[in-house]
C-alpha cells in the first residue's frame, strides 16, 4: 500500500518534470505561423528584397543582426531594443557599436507584418526570416527556418560586451570555445564564418592584421592599408569588403581567400593557419555544395539557441521597445 503510494507519487513527479521540461524547451517549428500569419515569409521577403535592391550590403547587415541576437542570451530580439532609463541595451556594446545596422529595415518589416497579422509575429522571428531572405537574394542556400521565438522584455549591454560574441582578434581556440558555449561545433563555426563572403568591415577591425601580421598576402595587405591609416582613431570607420572577390554574392570565395592568405580579419585567417580546421576550409573550396549544406544546417542550429517560447517573453509591437 505504502509502496504503491510512493510509486504513484514518483510517477506524478516524473510527469511533472517531463511537462516542465517540455514547456521550458518548447520546440520551434517551421509552420508556427502557417495559420496565424501565412504570408509572413512573403511580407518579410518583399521588404528584404527592396532593401537589398537599394543597397546590397543590407543583406549582410541583416544576416549579422540574427547572429548577434542569438549569441547574447539566445535568439530573443534583444539586440533590437533601444536603451531605456532602466537598462542600457546591446546596440552600443563593443561588437555592435558603430557596426551593426539594419534597424530601420527591421522597423519597415515589422510595420508591414503588423499590417497583415497584428500582434502575432515576434521580432526575433523577423530576424531569423530576414537572415534567410537576405542569403537567398544574394545567391546563397535555402534552409527551413524554425519559428515560434518570443521577444525579450529587456537587453543586456554587459552580456553583449562579455566576449560571448568573439572579437576579430580571436585565436582559433577562442572561436571554437565561443561557439561551443552556445552548442555549436567547430564545423558549424567554420561554415557560419562563410557569412563573411558578404559585407564589410571597418578599419578598426582589421588594422592590426594588415599592419602587423605575417600570415597575410603582401599585396592584399598593402591594398587594405591604403584605406586604413595606421594611427588608431584616424579612419577607424573606413570600410573594406570581407570577401575581396565578390562581396555582394553569397558563394564560397571566402574560403578561397583564406587559402591564399587574404582573410581580412585575424579571426578569418585563423580558420586556415595550420590548425585543425584547415581541411574543412579546403573542402569548402573544392566542394561548394558541402559549404551550402553545412551553412544551412548551422543556421538552423544557431537559430535554436535558447529561444523564449510558450508564455515567456512577449510579441513586441515595436521591435525597438518592450510593450508597456
Ligand atoms: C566566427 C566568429 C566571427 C567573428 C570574430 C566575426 C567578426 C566580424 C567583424 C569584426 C565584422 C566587421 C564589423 C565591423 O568592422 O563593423 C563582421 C562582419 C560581418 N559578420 Fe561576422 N564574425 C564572426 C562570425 C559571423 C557569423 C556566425 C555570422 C553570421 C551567421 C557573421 C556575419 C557577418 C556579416 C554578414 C558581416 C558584414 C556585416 C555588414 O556588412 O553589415 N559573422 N564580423
Ligand atoms: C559608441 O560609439 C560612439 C560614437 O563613436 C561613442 O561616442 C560612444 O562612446 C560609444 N559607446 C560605447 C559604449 O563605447
Ligand atoms: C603593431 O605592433 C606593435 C608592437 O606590438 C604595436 O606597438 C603597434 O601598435 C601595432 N600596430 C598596429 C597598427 O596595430
Amino acid at each position: 500500500m505504502a509502496s504503491s503510494v510512493i510509486m504513484i507519487s514518483f510517477a506524478l513527479l516524473a510527469c511533472t518534470l517531463l511537462l516542465m521540461s517540455g514547456t521550458s524547451s518548447a520546440q520551434l517549428t517551421p509552420n508556427f505561423y502557417s495559420k496565424s500569419c501565412p504570408k509572413v515569409f512573403e511580407v518579410v521577403g518583399s521588404v528584404v528584397h527592396d532593401a537589398v535592391a537599394k543597397e546590397k550590403r543590407m543583406g549582410a547587415s541583416l544576416l549579422r543582426l540574427h547572429f548577434h541576437d542569438c549569441f547574447v542570451n539566445g535568439c530573443d530580439g534583444s539586440i533590437l531594443l533601444d536603451d531605456t532609463s532602466s537598462f542600457t541595451g546591446e546596440k552600443t556594446a563593443r561588437p555592435n557599436n558603430n557596426s551593426v545596422r539594419g534597424f530601420n529595415v527591421v522597423d519597415d518589416i515589422k510595420k508591414k507584418v503588423e499590417g497583415v497579422c497584428p500582434g502575432v509575429v515576434s521580432c526575433a522571428d523577423i530576424l531569423a526570416i530576414s537572415a534567410l531572405e537576405s542569403v537567398l537574394v544574394l545567391g546563397g542556400p535555402k534552409w527551413t527556418v524554425k519559428l515560434g521565438r518570443r521577444d525579450s522584455k529587456s537587453a543586456s549591454f554587459s552580456a553583449a560586451n562579455s566576449g560571448v560574441i568573439p572579437p576579430p582578434t580571436s585565436t582559433l581556440s577562442n572561436l571554437i570555445n565561443r561557439f561551443q558555449a552556445v552548442g555549436l561545433s567547430a564545423k558549424d563555426m567554420v561554415a557560419l564564418s562563410g557569412s563573411h563572403t558578404i559585407g564589410q568591415a571597418r578599419c578598426t577591425s582589421f588594422r592590426n592584421r594588415v599592419y602587423n601580421e605575417t600570415n597575410i598576402d603582401a599585396t592584399f595587405a598593402k591594398s587594405r592599408r591604403s584605406n586604413c591609416p595606421r594611427p588608431t582613431g584616424s579612419g577607424d570607420n573606413n570600410l573594406a569588403p570581407l570577401d575581396v572577390k565578390s562581396p555582394t554574392y553569397f558563394d564560397n570565395s571566402y574560403y578561397n581567400n583564406l587559402i591564399s592568405q587574404k582573410g581580412l580579419l585575424r579571426s578569418d585567417q585563423q580558420l586556415h593557419n595550420g590548425g585543425s580546421t584547415d581541411s574543412l576550409v579546403e573542402q569548402y573550396t573544392k566542394n561548394p555544395r558541402s559549404f551550402f549544406e553545412d551553412f544551412a544546417a548551422a543556421m538552423v542550429k544557431m537559430g535554436d539557441i535558447r529561444p523564449l517560447t510558450g508564455s515567456k517573453g512577449e510579441i513586441r509591437k515595436n521591435c525597438r521597445v518592450a510593450n508597456s
